[in-house]
């Protein structure tokens, strides 16, 4: 069994962050975004991946390697320009002559894949999509079942009044199984969607095409800063099993600092006295100065917080100086190298 991983959007809702550090390899509590994934197919058995590149493909490819430090053998390939979700799994027919795994490159979950895998199997499917439930379908595919848990219905990104009288949570979770049967519907070289695309194609043609609902696995889409937030607070607070993080990495931490017990430190890091961190991970090479406070946050490597700094449910990318007495409020994104000048408030205040 073979997996694609489509990794080559260019990550915009996620900006500035992925000005200079493409989606798929964001640091999640310190790692690169894909390596949960990577570990969700390896704990599968699947281990050889290719991944769907095309955006900054070269800073994926030299943190990635050639997968061996994570158990799998990983594949590239780069298209010349994006090819739509489904025009990249067409693109990479030449390395999948079996049944694959496809996996949008931004979903964290713990799903046991092999689960969907043997659903597939048992359906005798061609396709077989994984749902996740959610509150607000509308910025999601969203997938409509009937007997058998046959798939009937695919829309993605319903306005308000398509989904008015449907009553359907179930949306698209960016899982799929697909027979190379699938790569026949999509034309070479084209822009093609799976989503507005092969989906509604594979409904028109009433091939079988199931959907396997998730049940109490996590799954989060962290394409948004408010979800990639939302998704450390679910690590550092224990929502989410199965993957092992580190703690305890070597740092410089003064006693009088108070760190609680949920956030996560990386190496090198240097904390002075006073500096109060709660819930939050700190990147490698972070320097936090006298009395900063950081709460609800992430703030990724070789940042330096100057004293009486405090920021709260922000994300700080990589080597920002946030100036001494600096108020950095909720929704606040820093993209790499910004600098705040000692007192910049970036909350309302009067
Ligand atoms: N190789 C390649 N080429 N990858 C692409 C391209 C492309 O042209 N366009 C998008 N991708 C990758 C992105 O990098 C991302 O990992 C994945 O495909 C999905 O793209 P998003 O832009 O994140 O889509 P979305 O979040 O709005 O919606 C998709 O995911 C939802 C679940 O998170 C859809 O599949 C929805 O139906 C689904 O509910
Ligand atoms: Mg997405």
């Amino acid at each position: 069994m073979q997996a694609l991983i489509l990794a080559g959007g260019k990550g915009t809702r996620l900006r500035p962050l992925t000005v200079y550090t493409p989606k798929p390899i964001v640091p999640v509590v310190n790692r690169p975004f894909l390596l949960y994934q990577i570990d969700v197919l390896r704990a599968a058995g699947i281990t050889d991946i290719t991944l769907s590149l095309s955006y900054q493909p070269d800073k994926i490819q030299q943190v990635l390697g050639n997968g061996a430090e994570f158990g799998v053998t990983l594949r590239y390939i780069t298209e010349p320009s994006p090819m739509g979700t489904g025009g990249a799994y067409k693109f990479a027919s030449d390395t999948i002559g079996e049944t694959c795994v496809v996996f949008n490159g931004d979903i964290l979950t713990n799903f046991d894949i092999s689960k969907i895998v043997e659903f597939h199997r048992a359906k005798n499917s061609s396709a077989t999509i994984a749902l996740a439930t959610v509150d607000d379908p509308t910025r999601y595919g969203l997938v409509g079942v009937g007997d058998g848990q046959r798939v009937e219905r695919f829309i993605e990104k319903p306005k308000a009044d398509e989904i008015g009288g449907l009553d359907i949570n179930t949306i698209n979770a960016g899982i799929y199984v697909l027979e190379p049967s699938i790569l026949e519907l999509i034309p070479v070289d084209t822009n093609r969607s799976f989503e507005y695309d092969v989906f509604p194609e594979i409904l028109t043609r009433e091939l079988p095409f199931y959907a396997y609902l998730m049940q109490d696995e996590y799954w989060q889409d962290i394409g948004t800063p408010a979800n990639y937030l939302a998704a450390h607070h679910d690590f550092l607070n224990g929502k989410i099993s199965g993957f092992e993080l580190e703690r305890g990495a070597v740092s410089d931490v003064a006693t009088r600092s108070e760190i609680d017990k949920l956030s996560f430190i990386g190496e090198g890091c240097v904390i002075k006295p006073g500096v109060k961190i709660i819930n939050s991970v700190i990147g490698t090479g972070v320097h936090v100065e006298e009395k900063a406070v950081i709460e609800n946050s992430v703030i990724w490597s070789h940042s330096r917080i100057a004293s009486s700094a405090e920021i709260r449910n922000a994300i700080i990318g990589r080597s920002c100086h946030i100036g001494r007495n600096a108020i950095v409020g909720a929704g606040t994104v820093l993209g790499d190298k910004t600098s705040l000048t000692d007192y910049t408030k970036t909350v309302n205040s009067e």
